[in-house]
């Protein structure tokens, strides 16, 4: 199911911990199992449940509450922008908006060419930043206006 990669690096995330918690790598292996299969099957969370010997509903809760994990395929670039009060007073909404209509897509929706999936976010963390996109859960970019959203998907292209 996993690659002998991913699962060396689940075994180093589970080293962290005391050996009867290993249910506390739980979220570092789900985003290992994500990064190998490009999204989480129910399979896939079943799986890394069993390697872990947690519940596979304990996985799943996981899974299912940080929308960093991604329960259907996404496209190349997940773009996720931040819509929370301190985001928005800045032009988050606005930057979500430029966004669904310059890539043609909503919310939770992927582009024809596959190349980019949409989604809102919470709080990032960097309010003072604001609006802040999260590009595929990993790279921060800061004061999204329209003309930086315009330079960050010609980059992405
Ligand atoms: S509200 Fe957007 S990063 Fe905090």
């Amino acid at each position: 199911m996993l690659s002998a990669e991913s699962l060396a690096k689940i075994d180093r995330e589970v080293a962290k911990y005391p050996v009867d918690q290993k249910r506390s790598a739980v979220m570092a292996a789900l985003r290992i199992a994500q990064q190998e299969k490009g999204w989480l099957q129910t399979e896939t969370i079943e799986y890394v449940a069993n390697y872990l010997g947690i519940a596979p509903v304990a996985a799943y809760e996981v899974a299912t509450f940080y929308n960093m994990y991604d329960l259907s395929p996404v496209g190349k670039y997940k773009l996720t922008v931040c819509t929370n009060l301190p985001c928005a007073l800045q032009g988050g909404v606005d930057t979500a908006e430029y966004l669904k209509s310059k890539l043609g897509i909503g919310f939770g929706e992927t582009t024809a060419d596959g190349r980019f999936t949409l989604q809102e976010g919470e709080c990032m963390g960097a309010c003072g930043d604001a609006p802040v996109m999260l590009v595929n859960n990993h790279k921060m970019c800061s004061f999204m206006t329209r003309e930086a959203i315009d330079l960050k998907l010609a980059e992405l292209e």
